[in-house]
């Protein structure tokens, strides 16, 4: 399985400063880019054909869109499309991303919607998970991990293409706070991940990359994804500088 270096730029950079950050990641990781490992960049939907510009054509190299409507088209002002997303080379789509969830009150129910209209559509899927502070505290980490995959994946099955589908484990606690979750708590939150989705999934759930996302750093990436069951980091604000984001990428 590919691992998947994703990069989620948020609201952050306008087109130009996507397209220079984009070019200086290419140049730093020239020749630098392991084999198994691939490049995934969230801009924002104003950056994506910027973006889209300096990565074409370059092998290992993807981009994707931070969100969606999951619809084909119509009066929903302020929302984009898959086929908008596709048509700017976008390969990939997040869903169930915590600030979607918690600041934009989008259910569980939607993220499911999501996931599956964008496979339909063509879009590879990064399905997002996470507790919030209080559930970690209740006891309750494998209990939302549980829910938030059977609805996220509520309309997918065992013959879903494993290469189209990605769940970034991302705790609400450790983003953008500095506070990274600990060795422990990663390696027991993607085994609790893993499990449901072979509950959900059969044999394919094997194949399916479990992203951890949250405070990932250069200085702290290398030994996450080293911890079984870790095969992609989804970084935030250490991904808007190029210096520190390919200084994460490679192996
Ligand atoms: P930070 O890396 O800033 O904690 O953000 C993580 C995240 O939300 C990526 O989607």
């Amino acid at each position: 399985m590919k691992k998947l270096m994703a990069a989620n730029w948020k609201m952050h950079k306008t087109a130009t400063e996507a397209e220079e950050t984009a070019r200086e990641v290419v140049r730093l990781l020239d020749g630098k880019l392991a084999g198994d490992r691939s490049v995934l960049i969230f801009p924002p939907f104003t950056a994506i054909q910027a973006v889209a510009a300096v990565l074409s054509g370059r092998p290992g190299y993807y981009w994707g869109g931070q969100n969606f409507h999951p619809k084909d088209e119509g009066a929903f002002t302020g929302e984009v499309s898959p086929e908008m997303l596709l048509d700017l080379g976008c390969s990939y789509a997040l869903a169930g991303h915590s600030e979607r969830r918690w600041v934009f009150g989008e259910s569980d129910e939607l993220v499911g919607e999501k996931v599956a209209f964008g496979l339909q559509k063509g879009l590879r899927m990064v399905l997002c998970i996470g507790e919030k502070l209080e559930e970690r505290k209740a006891d309750k980490v494998e209990e939302v991990i549980s829910r938030q995959l059977e609805a996220g994946l509520a309309g997918v099955n065992e013959d879903v293409a494993p290469e189209s589908l990605a769940v970034a484990y991302e705790p609400v606690w450790a983003i953008g706070t500095g506070e990274v979750a600990g060795p422990e708590e990663i390696s027991e939150a993607h085994t609790q991940t893993r499990v449901k989705l072979r509950e959900l999934l059969g044999n394919t759930a094997d194949q399916i990359p479990i992203l951890y996302g949250g405070s990932v750093k250069p200085a702290n990436a290398e030994q996450i994804m080293e911890l079984d069951n870790v095969d992609g980091v989804l970084v935030g604000g250490a991904s808007l500088a190029a210096d520190s984001f390919s200084g994460i990428v490679p192996a």
